[in-house]
């Protein structure tokens, strides 16, 4: 059994995690029986994160800046159990042949749990693909590895076909017709103001009025309080990313900081974090997106947009929790509880019958978080000089794969699909935030 602080009843209390033969907990609570007792101290124990939004690029032709060994080994050490990559790799995982060939990939290769999405771009093989995926990812404009998004006037069916799979659905929401053409890009506003909120909040507004009632929709990386607003009042989720809700566009000419959607002027990001620190913002996800410094010198125009951060999302957000800006519960319920149970998992939470992966965090190991000492092959951070909390320890199935902050584990992690169906949409979309 660990032995050491968890969030309970609204506070931090001693606690003993026991763990079963099979790597799931058994118990939780003091004074349990068994001999073999790892004592933290006053370091907190937290689940492992679920993070539903990575690009682990494989497969990803010759250039690829990430594979499924080196991006969950960043999860690993960054507090995430448990990842959803997503199908816009090369080729674009819209045929069951490709998702089990991405299957094949994965298998004996990672470091913590994968879920595969699978694309919804083309409504043609959603049946097969729901057989193997762990849900579905639709891009609403082109971006990376997608060039074609479906027709508006489709869009219904598509969505009632994605549906009828009972698997959950994350759409990229940007309306493209309310992209504005720039010529030239001076700094990362100009980016903003060319995929500006207003195509966000379109998107939105259409995908809402088109989904069936009982989708289960999932609205990836909003960036404006609009956006997330109408999503929650339709009862549908959304999740927020760490570079959204700390970094604001500013006038920074290199495109280290181009994503997509881009990030926004500070009020606008000043409005966004609010909400997430009210707990109104259902998920907190990386939107894992590394590309090479060669690629990111190109000049802004041209240069392809995302960043790496599923090391340092819940590291940035634990350093939050210490300033008092953020709740630990409201963090716990974003980035552990609620996407674990949003892919119907049995992870995510200190409690009998799930999967023993959980974190040791000590808050007082700060440290700055630099490039050179991350894990990402791509070699860059747009959070080089912030400072993080990393996880001390990290297990697995109630094996440690991270001590004193290094790797120590094995190739151990699996390809995870929904066990549970959860009972309603809104068990996860409501906040149900203990403080
Ligand atoms: O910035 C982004 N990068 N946005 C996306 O939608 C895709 C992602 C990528 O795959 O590079
Ligand atoms: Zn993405």
């Amino acid at each position: 059994m660990v032995a050491g602080r968890a969030w309970a009843r609204g506070r931090l209390q001693p606690v003993e995690v026991g763990i079963g033969s099979d790597g799931r907990i058994v118990a939780v609570g003091r004074d349990l029986p068994g001999s073999r007792r790892h004592d933290v101290g006053d370091a907190v124990l937290l689940p492992s994160a679920t993070d539903l939004h990575v690009h682990f690029r494989e497969p990803g032709g010759p250039g690829a800046s990430e594979s499924f060994g080196t991006g969950t080994l960043q999860a690993a050490l960054g507090g995430v159990g448990l990842v959803a990559d997503m199908p816009n790799t090369l080729p674009l995982v819209d045929r069951l042949s490709r998702l089990d060939g991405k299957a094949a990939r994965v298998r004996g290769h990672v470091a913590v749990d994968v879920a595969l999405l699978a694309s919804a771009q083309r409504s043609a093989r959603l049946s097969g693909l729901a057989e193997a995926a762990a849900g579905f990812k639709l891009y609403l404009s082109p971006t990376t590895g997608i060039d074609e998004i479906p027709d508006p006037a489709e869009l219904a069916e598509l969505l009632r076909r994605v549906d009828s799979t009972g698997l959950a659905l994350t759409v990229h929401a940007e309306a493209p017709d309310k992209f504005r053409t720039v010529e030239s890009l001076e700094s990362l506003a100009g980016w903003d103001g060319s995929r500006p909120p207003a195509s966000e909040v379109t998107a939105v507004t259409r995908l809402l009025a088109a989904a069936p009632q009982g989708l289960r929709l999932n609205i990836a990386h909003v960036t404006t309080e609009d956006a997330a607003t109408l999503v929650a009042e339709a009862g549908h989720a959304s999740e927020a990313t760490a570079h959204h809700l700390l970094l604001a566009a500013g006038s920074r000419p290199d495109a280290h900081r181009k994503v997509n959607p881009p990030l926004r002027s500070e009020p606008e990001r000043r409005r966004l974090w609010e909400r997430f620190r009210q707990g109104k913002i259902p998920f907190l996800a990386s939107d894992h997106a590394p590309h090479s410094l060669e690629e990111k010198a190109r000049p802004l125009e041209h240069a392809p947009s995302g960043m790496p951060g599923v090391e340092t999302t819940l590291p940035l957000m634990l350093e939050q929790v210490r300033q008092a800006e953020l709740a630990l519960a409201t963090l716990q319920e974003a980035a552990c509880n609620r996407p674990a149970r949003w892919l119907g998992r049995p992870h995510g939470r200190l409690a009998p019958g799930h999967e023993a992966n959980f974190l040791v965090v000590d808050f007082r190991a700060r440290r700055a978080i630099e490039a050179r000492s991350l894990h990402a092959p791509c070699g860059w951070t747009a959070f080089e000089g912030w400072t993080g909390i990393f996880p001390r320890e990290h297990y697995l199935r109630g094996e440690r794969i991270v001590e004193d902050g290094e790797f120590v584990g094995r190739s151990s992690g699996r390809i995870v699909r929904p066990e549970y169906a959860p009972r309603q949409k809104v068990d996860v979309v409501a906040p149900r935030v203990e403080r």
